[in-house]
């Protein structure tokens, strides 16, 4: 019935006026954060020397589901267009900037650093913090297969949650190499591969393991998962130890330790790395990442090495790292710390001129003050003085400007803090830095 159309007039109208399940508007403040989020996203994208592409939300489903991997395949938003091809709406922006460089950015130089944001499409159920319409900040870094294109990437992250004021975040840091070099040495297919690391994404461990024909895998998969710790050397060194008869496996430790090495030296960051750690993205090949903050179980951003991704496109031989941090979620973890939440940037007032015949010199006054950067509501309801201040107040504003007869002839106005109920006569040239302060 919800969805059903109304017809009336010759016009369809919609009974339901929700967004659609998993979809949700961004208001006033809310709205506000997001765009700072995504600003300190791209102020972070500048400073790293990243270059940002806009690419389709719609793209072939062929092209979005290559090495996504299962569980992404599954929760896409696939339609036939009118010319019977079938797309989907993007669930990442990996896959559209891999067709880039596999295409039109084939012959740039490398290494090739592209920043790109918007909104994404999963159809996963809906609670706190998961949305079947998000949005992402993404950095993808192609070309470069040494650690210290991994360690840019953590780096950057480390960067943009430390200016968005964020605290007590820790990177949960892994290695697929690691796992992949295990079962790969010891026989076990491509396919299971894949569906043994989305049981350990879960952390179902035991389904995880019950995939996995060998023993000799098994057990070394039962080592790993024990495994964890904010001491990387230590973590690393007993990471050396299990897998000394593996030597893909090997190489793959050495990698990580090169890696958190490159971190630690250079950053101050929290760091827990966690050997059986996987990512639900079937196109990893080397370490991966999450971020975490104490107060929520869900990860706020995620990414890794994808070494492979370019070829399976057609591409020439392009090795790469990328992350994606969820808006929606630093969002979150922003509000529950009360990082930016609350804070305003700007002063806001709401001018009031008390006649009809005050209005331009108060519209006058009221392009002053914005010039010298305070949020102006100027009242354009031409409503009386106690009910603008009414709505001065609902709307939060700090003061409220009212434009009389008898202050205008002297030069001033009077300025109402809107917090302390206090009211002054003001110079009107004194007026923006009075409110400013
Ligand atoms: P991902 O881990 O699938 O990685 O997503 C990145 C981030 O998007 C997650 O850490 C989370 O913050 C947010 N996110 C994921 N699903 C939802 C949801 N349903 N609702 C709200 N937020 C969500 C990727 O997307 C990779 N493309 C990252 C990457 C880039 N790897 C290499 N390059």
């Amino acid at each position: 019935m919800n969805n059903l159309l109304l017809y009336w007039g010759g016009y369809c109208m919609p009974t339901s006026l929700q967004p659609v399940r998993g979809m949700r508007d961004l208001i006033g403040e809310e709205a506000q954060i997001f765009t700072t989020i995504l600003g300190k996203a791209r102020q972070t994208a500048e400073c790293y020397g990243f270059c940002e592409v806009v690419v389709p939300h719609v793209e072939s489903f062929e092209l979005l589901s290559a090495k996504s991997g299962e569980e992404i395949r599954q929760r896409m938003f696939i339609f036939k267009d009118l010319g019977e091809r079938q797309v989907a709406l993007r669930p990442e922006f990996t896959a559209s900037i891999a067709r880039l460089v596999t295409t039109v950015l084939r012959n740039e130089p490398k290494p090739l650093r592209l920043f790109s944001s918007g909104t994404v499409y999963r159809y996963d159920e809906p609670q706190k913090g998961r949305y079947r319409e998000f949005w992402q900040s993404n950095f993808e870094l192609m070309g470069s297969s040494r650690p210290e294109a991994d360690a840019e990437i953590v780096l950057l992250t480390n960067a943009l949650m430390a200016s968005l004021g964020l605290e007590g975040y820790v990177f949960k840091i892994g290695h697929i190499g690691v796992i992949r070099g295990i079962l790969g040495q010891d026989g076990v297919d491509e396919k299971t591969q894949n569906a043994v690391l989305q049981k350990m994404d879960k952390k179902d461990y035991d389904a995880a393991l019950e995939l996995v024909d060998s023993e000799k895998s098994r057990s070394m998969l039962e080592g790993l998962i024990t495994l964890k710790g904010n001491n990387w050397r230590e973590i690393v060194n007993q990471m050396q130890i299990y897998v000394a008869n593996y030597p893909i496996a090997k190489l793959a430790v050495e990698n990580l330790g090169d890696i958190l090495g490159l971190i630690a030296e250079s950053g101050d960051l929290r760091v827990e790395v966690e050997p059986a750690f996987a990512r639900g993205l079937e196109y990893y090949t080397g370490m991966i990442f999450e971020i975490y903050v104490p107060q929520l179980d869900i990860a706020l951003g995620g990414g890794g090495r994808y070494d492979r991704l370019i070829e399976v496109f057609g591409g020439d031989a392009t090795p790469a790292v990328g992350c994606a941090h969820g808006i929606d979620r630093v969002a979150i973890a922003l509000q529950t710390q009360k990082a930016i939440g609350g804070k305003k940037v700007t002063k806001k007032v709401a001018v009031i001129p008390i006649t009809e015949a005050l209005k331009p010199q108060a519209l006058r006054i009221a392009q002053q003050l914005r010039l010298a950067g305070v949020a102006v509501e100027f009242e354009v309801m031409g409503r009386k003085m106690v009910k603008a201040l009414e709505y001065a107040d609902k709307r939060k504003s700090d003061y409220a400007v009212i434009v009389g007869e008898r202050e205008l002839k002297d030069g001033t106005v009077m300025l109402k803090d809107l917090s302390s109920r206090q009211q002054n006569i003001i110079a009107i040239e004194k007026l923006a830095e009075t409110i400013t302060g």
